[in-house]
């Protein structure tokens, strides 16, 4: 694991507010992070990407915003609260907390799924491996534990019980909208229920910044279609999900897929695929795609008052769809990204610039626009080219400093064009725009400076 290639990612991400460490004034909240002004507008233009690409632009498609507490039955039925476990041990020594396969995965190199807590407590106790912090051996028994978070409701519900669960998974929150967009929305197997939102995990082990967190965001799809034809929709939605990456700019050679073995399946699952991104500190899943069969549908139909299923009104078959699931982290989006886009480069003079290659439909600030000095006449002129870009795409107007600090300013940011007001600007109503990659500067007319700029940019 080289974690060190993180360490200048995070400091860029606070130095340049990307991401702060969460609740900072109080010394931190463990693995929790707060997106500042540039990593809000990051994480937008990939969640409006995302919602364009696979919800607006698609037929067969709809989408939803459904709510963070369900219904406590939601999780019993989903077999959540049963399943949705990991085991644990604890060091006795320094009081850290570990999860047991992991421990065992990495020490032993084998995979231990599907052994007991006791097997897997005996093969620990009986294995070298000692705790990763503090290198003694005192480990606790392994049990189980939950990762769902649970909360208090004030009212208690009719059966007597006061816990409800933040949502671990948004796709929850689709299938209990499924007979309300059926009997709304006029769509046709096959079609889709989209959505994008908060979940919530109590992860033993979080870590590697934001690539596994306790609170996250999910952009999920649940793809219902009739059984026969899941084989051809789960490889027709892996393409899709490919797709995507290409779409955001990841490098291709740094995405892998990754078959899961049939004993590794969640309790949900009939074939799972995951999409692994090689992160600096290994290659981990970036997404995943999984054929959940009918399972979800009908466990609600088991606990549920009002039964769902589907009506074909050409043949009036009435059946349970079954459910292809392509689903995308926010988070980890982010962090693939600025792994992919982070440099250090060399010039010519041998100083370096930081810069970060995004591509522009994801990129934070699209155009900074400077006057070349912070002077009545160049100032006012900048302002109203920005004001004028400004309402197409997000613009950032910046008089501080040399110019060529302002540039590498920009290159930190992955702003992808820099524009100058001079004085020849005044004269001739043409400014300067510079590409963030090639660093080469063009003049160009005000007049044709939009159009250029969405040609440039790839935009309406
Ligand atoms: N509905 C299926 C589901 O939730 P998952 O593989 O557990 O499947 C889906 O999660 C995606 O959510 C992952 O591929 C990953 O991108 C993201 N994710 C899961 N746990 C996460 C965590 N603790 N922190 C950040 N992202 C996480």
């Amino acid at each position: 694991m080289d974690l060190d290639n993180l360490k200048p990612i995070v400091a860029l991400c606070k130095r340049r507010g990307f991401i702060y460490p969460g609740s900072e004034i109080y010394g931190g909240f463990a693995n929790t992070y707060s997106y500042g002004p540039y990593g809000a507008e990051l994480k937008k233009n990939i969640k409006d990407l995302w919602w364009k690409n696979f919800v607006r632009q698609r037929e067969d498609m709809v989408g939803i915003d459904g709510p963070i507490l369900l219904h406590p039955l939601t999780w019993k039925a989903s077999g959540h609260i049963e399943s949705f476990n990991d085991a644990l041990v604890d060091c006795k020594a320094c009081k850290s907390r570990f999860r047991i396969d992991h421990l065992l995965e990495e020490g032993l190199k084998k995979n231990v799924e599907g052994l007991s807590l006791q097997e897997l407590t005996d093969l620990l106790n009986n294995s070298k491996i000692n705790c990763p912090r503090c290198g003694k051996k005192d480990f606790t028994e392994a049990r189980h534990f939950n990762l769902m978070f649970q909360t208090q409701m004030s009212k208690t519900s009719e059966k007597g019980s006061d816990v409800a669960y933040l949502r671990p998974e948004t796709a929850q929150a689709i299938f209990l909208d499924f007979k309300n967009i059926v009997d709304t929305m006029r769509v046709k197997i096959p079609f889709g229920i989209a959505q994008i939102g908060k979940a919530f995990r109590n992860e033993i082990t979080p870590g590697n910044f934001i690539f596994r967190v306790i609170e996250f965001e999910q952009m999920e799809i649940e793809y219902f279609i009739q059984e026969a034809a899941w084989q051809t929709s789960f490889e027709s939605w892996l393409q899709d999900m490919h797709k995507w990456c290409h779409l955001i700019g990841l490098n291709p050679n740094k995405l892998k897929e990754k078959e899961h073995p049939q004993e590794k399946l969640s309790h949900y699952s009939k074939r799972t695929v995951d999409i692994m991104y090689e992160f600096p500190f290994g290659l981990n899943e970036l997404y995943g795609i999984a054929y959940r069969t009918d399972f979800d549908l009908n466990q609600h139909n088991k606990y549920a008052d009002i039964k769902q299923e589907y009506i074909d009104r050409t043949t009036n078959q009435k059946y349970i769809p079954h459910v292809i699931e392509p689903t995308f982290g926010v988070d980890r989006t982010i962090l693939a990204l600025l792994c992919d886009a982070y440099d250090v480069e060399t010039l010519e003079n041998n100083e370096t610039r930081t810069v970060l290659h995004f591509a522009s439909n994801i990129a934070p600030v699209k155009a900074a626009i400077f006057p070349l000095m912070n002077k009545e006449d160049l100032s006012s002129k900048a302002r109203e080219i920005f004001r004028m870009l400004n309402t197409h795409f997000n613009c950032e107007y910046d008089d501080g400093g040399a110019i060529g600090r302002r540039y590498r300013r920009q290159d930190e940011l992955g702003t992808p064009y820099c524009l100058t007001i001079d004085y020849q600007t005044l004269e001739d109503n043409t400014v300067t725009i510079r590409d963030r990659d090639s660093m080469k500067q063009e003049r160009i007319p005000i007049s044709n400076l939009l159009s250029c700029l969405k040609e440039k940019l790839n935009c309406d």
